[in-house]
């Protein structure tokens, strides 16, 4: 059963995003000369998708119009990134999944049996220490290894740190998540007043602090007792976007100009998907696929 029967769902939209853009990589690459074209998935799961009660229901009614029987066909269908991604015909000559949580990886284990001819690593870690340590301890250029990066956390989970890390290779490309709606938007109150901790986390994540007046502007308005300057926001989800893809368009050769919002089935906006290549000769004709994809309704 092909992913697009389920949809509407920002998570399987996303996910087949991703799909294609891994299927045309390794159309290109199976014709190159790399060493190694691998497909790098840090925040992996337990290779089934996990959704939330809401998302469940949702999929399953849409499941249930096709199948009859949810509970039989569901874990057959609701493959996650992980085992889309070891599918994809031609394959990719490496494969390395990162999942943190002990009975994730657990279950994510389980992949080494069903794709035995893969060469698969598996990370129980830290996304962000092992991702950075893969980016920085090799010369990727030299070594003739390229790569696919997904970073699909929750939230707020990947420091910008780890995004300069993999933008430093010159060799990755990358499919992030970012959580612009479920985290970022959410932080910025429309009154202005952002605790320190939560400015802190804002900072880490799109590695500037340089937002705020950006953000917000001062006001003068008349009140009730006389003319006041009031802090008021002025970012919207346009503004934001544009703010991220700018930001990474500070550290990659190339980044996507037309990210995708995902919404939930109430239109609230929360993540941004979004692409950017590091390599700089590759750079054109990735943008080029992202873009398509990304267009597509
Ligand atoms: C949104 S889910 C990933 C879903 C997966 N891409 C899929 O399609 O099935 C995020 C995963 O990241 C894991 N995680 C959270 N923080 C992490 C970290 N710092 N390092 C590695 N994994 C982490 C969570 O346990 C969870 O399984």
């Amino acid at each position: 059963m092909e992913l697009e029967m389920f949809g509407g769902n920002w998570t399987t939209d996303k996910l087949e995003r991703v799909r294609k853009y891994l299927k045309a990589y390794t159309t290109i690459m199976r014709n190159q000369k790399f060493k190694q074209y691998m497909y790098i998935d840090a925040f992996a799961g337990t290779g089934w998708l996990t959704l939330k009660q809401n998302e469940q229901s949702e999929q399953q009614s849409q499941l249930s119009l096709f199948t009859g029987t949810f509970e039989e066909e569901s874990k057959k269908n609701l493959q996650g990134s992980a085992r889309i991604a070891l599918q994809v015909n031609p394959e990719f000559t490496k494969y390395i999944f990162v999942e943190r949580d002990k009975k994730r990886f657990e279950e994510l284990e389980t992949l080494k049996l069903d794709f035995p001819n893969r060469d698969i690593l598996l990370k129980n870690s830290d996304a962000n220490l092992f991702i950075r340590e893969i980016c920085d301890s090799q010369n990727w250029l030299e070594k003739s290894e390229r790569a696919v990066l997904f970073l699909d956390p929750y939230g707020m989970q990947v420091p910008w740190q780890t995004v300069e890390a993999i933008a430093r290779t010159q060799a990755i490309d990358l499919w992030y998540l970012f959580p612009i709606g479920i985290a970022l938007n959410r932080l910025l109150k429309k009154d202005g007043k952002i605790n320190d901790s939560c400015r802190k986390k804002i900072d880490i994540i799109i590695g500037t602090d340089d937002w705020y007046n950006l953000f917000y502007a001062e006001e003068r308005r008349v009140g009730l007792f006389g003319e006041e300057t009031v802090i008021v926001k002025k970012a919207n989800f346009d503004s934001l976007k544009s703010y991220f893809i700018e930001r990474l368009k500070t550290i990659f050769a190339g980044v996507a100009d037309n990210p995708r919002l995902l919404f939930t089935s109430k239109n609230n906006p929360l993540y941004l998907l979004c692409f950017a290549s590091s390599n700089q000769r590759g750079t054109p004709t990735a943008i080029k696929i992202a873009q398509d994809i990304l267009r597509r309704e």
